[in-house]
């Protein structure tokens, strides 16, 4: 997989769809491809849940009818997109070997055939039989010119997945333990299994962390993680090795669900692909963020998405392999899965495909062509209705076209930003197995110094913590307990200002105390120990005082010893909340997105950085020298644009749920 053959797939923004031939008519196909290719599409991705069509008994193939599709497509020059259809293993696979399937974490069940993912990580022979259904595809259309590249599996860990309870996964498990720790009294010390007596005699003696009376050990829950992460990647590493060792000139790809939902190692798993794409579904994933803990921000946003949240996971897939990605699933329309699913107000299809496309995509595609008739997916929304009658997304798809076409001859390099947030998913997996009570996962902290800093017109690169800093002027760990050499390192060879946010350094690799106590290894950078966490009810909110001014101190509060740095905020009782030791601050609290403003627009002010506060509802972004700016809003806004500026979409009155795109000449 080489650069070369990326930059030889696509060099033009081009727009895309999901196709299931295999669900319709052999007589649909001809008039598909030709609206298709009238609409202004170039990409078709096919073929991802379509074991049993391809294998309907074990090594009988049917390929007539996928060549037959593959050629009704390429008559309308439309490039294929092909899959792997590893996400759905057929009846007569999990008949012969029923121990492909996963257990349930909660129950212990064995999760069932009659859906889709229902196979385990763990399992050997399962990940033999998807490097064999890999091979055989690839291996008869790795040389296909009509075929422009490839999307193993689809959507890895979807539908909780990343975990199973199975006899694969608590052996494999074992084995990793074994190569991890060599010696059972090793892993013992390194997880203090002397506590509660939950001391192991050997290896083949350790359990899955599910179904305890009360909480299993927490070096225990993230040495499982890892271990379940490693799984995940091993499995798709094999399954793209078999694609890569047939193909010539196309490329792999992945449609990736939120990073935080897969539970995984997410700059791993991106490792072998040549790109990413990400699956973007605004409205389902909005509701599944805001509908518990903040209903009203549900109810503003439930007909465009939160306007930092899809972007937020826009920014993440640039971040995985810093470069150009696919949105491979654009919501077209009313999903099917989440607690409501609501029309999108009238533009946002539209808005969302520029949306990406300013953030760095290349290509968006829109999942799916035509609204199934049949099965799980009947009220999904698709480009056409089942009976082929255009959906509102056509005229939507229509606008995305025109805007493409405008921008035909003009450098799209991907978004270049000054200020990095690094994540990983450790921190994730921490705060999530260590709450102290209601406490705050590391995702939501970081989510809420990334609409701070969008909300200040800034734009951000998703890091990972062994990502060269060296030019970024600020470098924000939003929430990390486990820091990672690699990170130290980068951090100490960029002179950016470098932010740590609570709860960074406060856990070993074991997820044990460090015995400097937190922040451990950022004690030399930051001249301060940690005494003590309090967490607080979600409804109580206390004062903290920055430069005179009092915002909100909230969930999470730290009790500081400070040596020589310096205090930049304080809370209760006049405690240190905020440290400043050279150009390193320590954070000891979570707090309200006022301050988080304030802060970071005073720490960019720093660098000489321009920092603009945009109403709530609109958003700007910038590829080269091409602005884009996006109106999640009900009320316009005016735009301060270079006189003489060429617009390439809309003018300087940004509508309503509306966009703008333009250069100041
Ligand atoms: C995605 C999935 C598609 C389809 C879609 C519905 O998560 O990849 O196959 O189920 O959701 O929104």
């Amino acid at each position: 997989m080489t650069e070369q053959k990326f930059t030889g797939g696509f060099s033009q923004l081009a727009l895309g769809v999901c196709y299931y031939p295999e669900h319709w008519p052999e007589q649909d196909w001809a008039e598909d491809a030709a609206q298709m290719r009238a609409l202004g599409l170039r990409y078709v991705r096919i073929g991802e849940f379509a074991w049993s069509r391809l294998e309907p008994q074990r090594n009988q193939f049917e390929f007539d009818w996928l060549d037959r599709a593959i050629a009704t497509l390429a008559a309308e020059n439309l490039k294929v997109v092909l899959c792997t259809p590893t996400a759905t293993p057929p009846k007569w696979l999990i008949d012969e070997h029923p121990e492909i399937l996963p257990g349930d974490p909660d129950s212990g069940h064995v999760r069932g055939f009659g859906s889709r993912r229902h196979y385990d990580f763990s399992n050997t022979t399962y990940r033999e039989e998807a490097v064999r259904i890999s091979a055989v595809l690839a291996n008869r259309y790795g040389n296909d010119a009509r075929i422009i590249g490839w999307q193993t599996d689809n959507e890895l860990c979807c539908h909780d997945t990343a975990h199973s309870r199975s006899a694969s996964a608590r052996q494999a498990f074992q084995a990793w333990c074994q190569a991890r720790y060599e010696t059972i009294a090793h892993l013992n010390t390194a997880w203090g299994n002397v506590f509660w007596s939950m001391e192991y005699a050997s290896f083949t003696a350790i359990e899955l962390p599910f179904g305890t009376v009360t909480e299993t050990n927490p070096a225990h829950q993230i040495a499982y993680r890892r271990f379940a992460s490693d799984q995940i990647l091993h499995f798709h590493n094999a399954c793209c090795s078999a694609i890569e060792e047939h193909t010539q000139n196309q490329w792999i790809t992945h449609n990736f669900i939120p990073m935080k939902d897969t539970q995984t190692d997410c700059f791993a798993l991106a490792a072998p692909l040549d790109f990413v794409s990400y699956d973007s579904y605004p409205l389902g994933r909005s509701e599944f963020l805001l509908g518990r803990d903040e209903p009203e921000l549900a109810r503003r946003y439930m007909r465009t998405g939160h306007p930092d949240y899809t972007a937020y996971y826009l920014d993440q897939c640039r971040g995985l392999k810093n470069r150009g990605f696919w949105i491979m699933e654009q919501q077209p329309g009313p999903v099917n899965w989440a607690p409501s699913n609501p029309r999108p107000a009238p533009g946002m299809v539209t808005l969302w495909s520029l949306e990406a496309i300013a953030h760095g995509a290349d290509v968006v595609s829109f999942f799916r062509w035509r609204q199934a008739q049949f099965a799980q997916e009947q009220m999904h929304a698709g480009l056409l209705r089942p009976d082929r009658s255009h959906s509102d997304a056509w005229a939507e798809v229509e606008a995305v076209v025109r805007v493409i076409k405008a921008l035909e001859n003009e450098p799209l390099p991907k978004p270049w930003a000054q200020v990095a947030l690094v994540t990983d998913v450790s921190a994730q997996w921490v705060s999530e197995i260590e709450q102290q009570g209601q406490g705050v996962e590391a995702p939501q902290v970081t989510f809420q110094f990334y609409r701070a800093l969008r909300r200040l017109n800034v734009a951000v690169d998703i890091v990972s913590p062994s990502a060269d800093l060296s030019h970024y002027a600020l470098v924000i760990v939003a929430s990390m307990p486990i820091v990672s050499a690699a990170l130290l390192k980068a951090c100490e060879q960029s002179d950016a200002i470098v932010l740590f946010g609570p709860r960074c350094g406060a856990k070993t690799e074991e997820f044990q105390i460090p015995p400097n106590r937190a922040p451990g290894v950022l004690q030399p950078w930051l001249n301060l120990q940690v005494n003590s966490v309090e967490t607080l009810r979600p409804d109580v909110a206390e004062p903290f005082e920055y430069k005179g001014e009092i915002f909100q101190s909230r969930l999470w509060c730290e009790d500081l010893s400070v040596a020589t740095a310096t205090i930049e905020a304080v809370y209760q009782e006049n405690r240190p909340a905020l440290v400043r030791n050279g150009r390193c601050l320590y954070l000891a609290t979570v707090t309200d997105d006022a301050f988080l403003r304030r802060l970071l627009g005073d720490l960019l002010k720093e660098r000489e950085i321009v920092t603009n506060e945009l109403p709530e509802d609109v958003r700007m972004m910038r590829r080269g020298s091409v602005n884009f700016a996006f109106n999640y809003g009900t009320a316009s806004y005016t735009l301060d644009v270079a006189p003489g500026a060429h617009f390439f979409a809309g003018s300087a009155e940004l509508p309503p749920r509306g966009f703008a795109i333009w250069r100041n000449e």
